[in-house]
């Protein structure tokens, strides 16, 4: 996507051609500060910080991960090391598992010699085929977005709203479900959305409303919890989240509040979607309950990030001092919520079926 007039992956090989650049997302929307990644311990630490995050873009991070640490010692011992390392990063999104796998198993029966450069092709392949996955996931969600502008007549604004960020910052390129919204809005179907700040860590406030003024998408930032009142009144035509892990019968785990959002689009006949890649399904799992929760420190909850008025970027504390705080990080929603999931094969139900019937010519994890 383009910043400025300048197309960037939200993550790159650099110059030298094995350490790796991000973009530092803990100073977004207020700094544009990039990030020199130079071995398998900065990509774990920009992983638990979130520095760089989304399901996608923290399982392609990882990848490289593993190659550096190839890089530096390619025994059979080392490889398990940093999986393991990288792995327990963040517990929820099963892309991080699943890149670090096809990293491991594109290596592992290699003579020693040729592992380090057999990972950085698949890194770069798991990249790459990110970025185009998001694209089609963009052309699929498209279409529903022509049927949803048609049945509103076309008059006035397709009002789509949206939780956390499933932007080209979480992915490669393009994003889950900010990709069909950027395919609308390059087609000319006039798009507004409500964009949750979706506490504790604001992804929605910081990260999405930021990509979307770069893209000229109109917006609103609003509490999470006015979702439901917006449906109420009509002023929600679709709901669209991405996702951290599919289960096989379609559960959908995402960040903390999807749920609240997909309950009250039911309740009110609002069609709620979800984009994934293929890479976000794991087809070992049959329960969303079953997924792990990551939980994160109370501070992210107590405190908040921004801007101060002399322009420092600054915390500050909102509860009283001494009052406990819960951080889980994500939930379940079941699939009897979700409408239809979108992925870069098409859409189809959020049922084992549905998945199948997409994918049984794929490998299974
Ligand atoms: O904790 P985060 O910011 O990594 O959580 C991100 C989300 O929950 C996204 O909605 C999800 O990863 C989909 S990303 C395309």
């Amino acid at each position: 996507m383009k910043i400025g007039g300048r197309h960037y992956r939200s993550v790159w090989v650099e110059p030298d051609g094995w350490s790796v650049g991000i973009i530092d997302q803990t100073k977004l929307p207020h700094e544009f500060a990039l990030l020199r990644l130079a071995g398998a311990e900065d990509c774990a630490r920009a992983i638990k910080t979130m520095q760089t995050r989304g399901a996608p873009l923290i399982g392609a991070v990882a990848a490289y991960g593993l190659c550096m640490a190839l890089r530096a010692d390619s025994s059979d011992a080392a490889l398990d090391r940093a999986h393991a390392m990288l792995l327990a990063q963040r517990p929820t999104a099963v892309n991080l598992r699943w890149a670090l796998d096809a990293v491991r198993d594109a290596v592992r029966n290699r003579p020693r010699g040729e592992r380090v450069a057999a990972a950085y092709a698949k890194a770069k392949d798991i990249c790459d085929d990110d970025a185009a996955t998001c694209e089609a996931i963009g052309e699929h969600g498209l279409r529903l977005f022509e049927q949803a502008w048609a049945k509103k007549g076309r008059r006035g604004k397709l009002d789509v709203l949206t939780h956390c960020n499933a932007g080209w910052l979480a992915t490669v390129d393009w994003g889950t479900a900010l990709a069909p919204i950027y395919k609308a809005h390059d087609a000319g179907i006039p798009i507004h959305v409500w964009v949750d700040e979706t506490r504790p860590r604001n992804q929605g406030a910081a990260l999405t409303a930021w990509e979307l003024g770069q893209h000229g998408v109109d917006h609103t930032v609003v509490v999470d919890n006015a979702g439901g009142h917006l449906m109420q009144h009509g002023m929600v035509d679709l709901c669209i989240v991405g996702t951290d892990r599919v289960t096989a019968n379609g559960d959908v785990c995402n960040k903390i509040g999807t749920y609240l959002k997909a309950l009250a689009a039911n309740d009110n006949g609002v069609p709620f979607y979800v984009g994934l890649p293929h890479s976000t399904i794991d087809w070992t799992l049959d329960d969303g309950m079953k997924i792990p929760i990551e939980e994160r420190g109370a501070e992210e909850v107590t405190e908040i990030a921004g801007r101060a008025p002399d322009g420092t970027l600054t915390r500050v504390r909102v509860p009283p001092q001494g009052s406990a705080a819960a951080n889980y990080g994500f939930d379940v929603t079941p699939a009897r919520l979700v409408t239809a999931l979108i992925t870069e094969r098409g859409v189809c139900p959020a049922t084992r079926a549905g998945l199948r019937a997409l994918y049984d010519s794929h490998p299974k994890r």
